[in-house]
């Protein structure tokens, strides 16, 4: 075994390895399947998304097909431009270009500055660095200290922001209920898609790094803050597990989308289930 004074006399190339001539890894497992299909799931979704925002169409099912169901992606519909039905009381009368735009931008924003996902972008898109022991894609690591990367600080109020979204999206899943004309209350898939798709985008928030910081962060003792302590405790073990929520909230919200859309242009009809 080497020695501290052997190990201390090898020189350290950065970018590089310790020891031996600068290679950018030593490693020899498959690390760069991670970064890959996280290019490839993101790019996707990136595409889906900009496309169905700029659709500005079939994202409303309305009482005409005897269904409330709206697309996540057009919820709030807070445009004059929206379709009978999806549109609440307040609405922007000059805004003249698809609703999605105005509705995606606290989500993204969320999403964009995520612990997880800025961790998994930084590795995939950035290589910085790919993956753990090997070299960095740049010469320079400046850190988010500056801008933009100083930004990604707004996560914690695009953490609030986002309740703001679940509880409207909480309040669509509910009205998914409502079946009208067709017996009042009821179930459909359609409805099954939106309750999962709100709860998937609870899991996501409430496993937050923010969320949890808001909840035990800056207390020196547990015991004078019982129900911090409580709400720590009931969001430490999905916080755990936020990396799994992110991808599937992700996902499900693209699927509620496009299961909106495809009801909404006639491609399938709903089902009733009970
Ligand atoms: S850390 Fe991922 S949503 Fe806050």
């Amino acid at each position: 075994m080497a020695t501290t004074e052997q190990l201390t006399a090898v020189p350290v190339v950065i970018g590089g390895t310790c020891g031996g001539p600068p290679v950018r890894t030593r490693r020899r497992d498959r690390w760069w399947r991670a970064p890959a299909a996280t290019v490839a799931f993101l790019s996707a979704f990136v595409a889906y998304a900009t496309w169905a925002a700029l659709e500005n169409r079939d994202y409303f099912v309305g009482a005409a097909a005897h269904r409330d169901l709206i697309s996540p992606f057009y919820s709030p519909c807070v445009a004059a431009s929206c379709v009978a039905g999806a549109r609440g009381g307040l609405y922007l009368s000059w805004w003249a270009i698809s609703p999605a735009i105005l509705v995606l931008a606290v989500p993204l924003g969320f999403r964009f500055t995520c612990y997880y996902y800025r961790k998994a972008y930084y590795r995939s898109f950035w290589r910085s660095p790919p993956a753990c022991a090997v070299a960095d894609g740049h010469r320079r690591y400046r850190g988010e200290t500056r801008f933009p990367l100083v930004l990604q600080n707004l996560h914690r109020y695009f953490f609030l922001a986002g309740l703001v979204f679940n509880v409207i999206l909480t309040i669509d899943a509910v009205m998914a209920f409502r079946l009208p004309g067709d017996g009042g209350i009821g179930v459909s898939l359609g409805t099954l898609v939106l309750c999962a798709n709100a709860g998937l985008l609870w899991l996501y928030s409430l496993s937050c790094h923010a969320c949890r910081h808001l909840c035990g962060g800056g207390v020196d003792q547990f015991s004078q803050h019982r129900v911090r302590h409580r709400l720590w405790r009931l969001v430490t073990p999905l916080n755990a597990r936020h990396m799994q929520f992110a991808w599937a909230s992700l996902a499900f919200v693209a699927l509620a989308d496009l299961y909106v859309r495809l009801v909404a242009s006639g491609v399938f009809s709903d089902p009733k289930l009970f």
